[in-house]
């Protein structure tokens, strides 16, 4: 299938953070996707002792970082401080977190491996070691840094400051990075907006394997009888969520707003992204290929392989949300598969039969704007 990364008229996309970023002489991988994580191209950071590069794709300017590190096989890295909550996702390897700050010196360390996801809370040091001796770490860190450096527009209030923090949830709960909990509607915390007040999500600072997460909740508006698990980063503003969606099938086409970056935790298929009425872009992804979806662009996904795929998107500010996932949007900002440009389909199809696979959508999904999908276990 045919891979286009055309030039879009974008507005001004030079923030505070890009020439930070751009000063750290380590590669800015740019365009509408990265095919493979664990293999993007890598260079060394003398200020942070490692190999590392910048993703900064369409959509994510002046919003949300992204960012890969290595540690080679066996080491520890040099402690860094960040004065913005960080989620951290390992895209490949095994290895150890030490996490402490000045209220709270002594170090709480947990252990990570493939597809694990975690925060780190602001203004903590954070060490990050490769208990493998004959494979590099590859991490990818995601934070909210390029929107904070436009307001304060020194990166030595965010990497260098000597503020002592105060004593954070992190310093006081023993359990911090334990496994997460589930809290339905909201349960009071500040982040509650989910447009469901009944909807579960999931609270907590560590999650051992997204591959494997199977604590999912029907997501029925959104087609393929897929399921959903929504985070929210204890202590932070910060959240994501995970859809699982089963093999042969595709969900329907929606939009948002900006700086979603979306990784890929399992399965083979492809991702088509568009602004309406222009060019379609499409991504071909597997485990550890990342994307964005640009902002109000329209973005599909597709599951060409044989057992169920998942994505991973690491949300912006709840502020640049987009306002797509309420129902009242639903009209304007999703694309049921009966009113869908036929050529979606087709090349779908097209797509399986080159594999020698067929579609599982049922036909009745093409024809009835209202087809109730049967919730998939998985
Ligand atoms: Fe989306």
């Amino acid at each position: 299938m045919a891979v286009a990364q055309p030039q879009q008229d974008t507005p001004r996309t030079k923030f505070a953070y890009d020439e930070w970023m751009e000063g750290r002489g380590v590669p800015v991988h740019r365009g509408f996707f990265v095919r493979d994580v664990r293999s993007v191209e890598l260079s060394w950071w003398e200020e942070r002792k490692c190999n590392a590069a910048f993703i900064q794709l369409m959509g994510q300017e002046g919003v949300s970082e992204a960012r890969v590190t290595e540690i080679p096989p066996g080491q520890t890295l040099p402690p860094y401080r960040l004065a913005v909550d960080e989620v951290v996702y390992v895209v490949s390897g095994r290895g150890v977190t030490s996490v402490w700050n000045d209220a709270a010196p002594t170090p709480k360390s947990f252990e990570w491996q493939d597809r694990s996801m975690f925060l780190v809370p602001n203004n903590a040091y954070r060490q990050f070691s490769n208990m493998q001796g004959e494979k590099p770490v590859r991490l990818l860190h995601y934070s909210y840094l390029p929107l904070a450096m436009s307001i304060v527009p020194d990166p030595d209030f965010f990497l260098n400051n000597p503020y002592q923090a105060r004593v954070s949830e992190f310093a006081t709960q023993q359990d911090f990075f334990s496994e997460a909990k589930v809290v339905n509607g909201g349960g009071g915390l500040r982040w509650t907006d989910s447009g469901d007040p009944n909807r579960a999500f999931w609270y907590g600072n560590f999650f051992p394997d997204m591959s494997a997460w199977d604590k999912l909740d029907a997501n029925t508006h959104r087609g393929a009888g897929g399921a959903t698990v929504t985070i929210q980063f204890a202590g932070s503003d910060m959240s994501c969520h995970m859809s699982v969606f089963p093999p042969l099938t595709y969900k329907k086409a929606h939009r948002h707003g900006p700086g979603r970056v979306i990784i890929i935790p399992g399965g083979e298929g492809y991702s088509v992204m568009w602004e309406e009425g222009r060019e379609k872009i499409i991504v071909p992804w597997q485990e550890a290929a990342l994307f964005v979806p640009p902002n109000r662009w329209f973005h599909q996904h597709f599951n060409l392989g044989g057992k169920a795929a998942r994505y991973l998107a690491l949300h912006p500010p709840m502020q640049f949300h987009g306002y797509a996932e309420k129902v009242e949007d639903r009209l304007r900002d999703q694309i049921e598969y009966s009113a869908e440009d036929p050529a979606v389909r087709q090349l779908f199809e097209e797509e399986l039969g080159k594999r020698g696979l067929k579609s599982a959508m049922p036909e009745q999904a093409y024809k009835d704007p209202n087809y109730e999908w049967e919730p998939k276990k998985f």
